[in-house]
């Protein structure tokens, strides 16, 4: 039996790294997982029932018991579950509930697909330190607390992006310091700056980057 092959890309808040995932998943047909929606997901209901992320016992209990089922992108997407989300994942017994569902994902792609694609901050590192694949994405903190305000925006429109700015800046820095699966890039993956690139060129880069590994593994 073929082992899937898993393409990881880690990176900070609102680098591209969710959409480029996405069209990579549709071009190569894997399938493809938003592992922060899983931490959003946790923060989601703790905070839906008036919980403090911040409450370790509580935050556990709810990323043993977690499913997708109910969890609505809508609800999810905001900047109060985004800031929620980056502390509860900070606590190790919320990580290591989540391992195991994003591990199971990865070796047994839904939909019996051939592959698949994760996003998050930690794959490449630990999710899935064998991925076939692995990119960092970034791009710098100015552009991407205006592309995330611009989404923001649509759904909070007295939404400042200054405000945007301060809570991307706190969050990368509370994401790259804990001290259980911080993020980084790991040590083999292939950097992809977005600051200046369209979202057509940096998934051009990326299949550049996926299709020669694929070449040479056939070779
Ligand atoms: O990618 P995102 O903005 O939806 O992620 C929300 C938070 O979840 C982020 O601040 C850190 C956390 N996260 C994580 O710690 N590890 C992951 N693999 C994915 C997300």
């Amino acid at each position: 039996m073929n082992i899937p092959c898993v393409i990881a890309l880690d990176g900070p808040a609102a680098s591209g790294k969710g959409t480029i995932s996405r069209l990579i998943a549709d071009a190569y047909g894997f399938a493809h997982l938003d592992t922060g929606m899983l931490y959003r997901g946790v923060a989601w209901r703790i905070l839906s029932v008036g919980g403090d992320p911040g409450d370790d016992e509580l935050a556990a209990q709810n990323a043993r018991s977690f499913s997708l089922e109910g969890i609505n992108e809508g609800d999810i997407r905001t900047k109060e579950v985004g800031a929620a989300a980056s502390v509860v994942a900070a606590n190790p017994d919320v990580r290591a509930a989540l391992l195991e569902f994003q591990r199971l994902f990865a070796s047994n792609p839904p939909g019996g697909e051939k592959g698949a694609v994760l996003d998050g901050r930690d794959i490449g590192t630990v999710v899935c330190p064998d991925a076939c694949v692995k990119f960092f994405v970034t791009a710098s903190p100015e552009i991407r607390a205006h592309r995330r305000w611009r989404e923001l925006v649509k759904v909070q429109p007295t939404l400042k992006e200054r405000a945007v700015y301060e809570d991307l800046v706190q969050r990368d820095a509370r994401d790259a310091a804990r001290p259980d699966a911080p993020m980084r890039a790991a040590e083999d993956a292939e950097l992809l700056d977005t600051t200046d690139l369209t979202i057509e060129a940096a998934f051009a880069a990326a299949r550049r980057v996926i299709d020669g590994v694929f070449q040479r593994s056939k070779g």
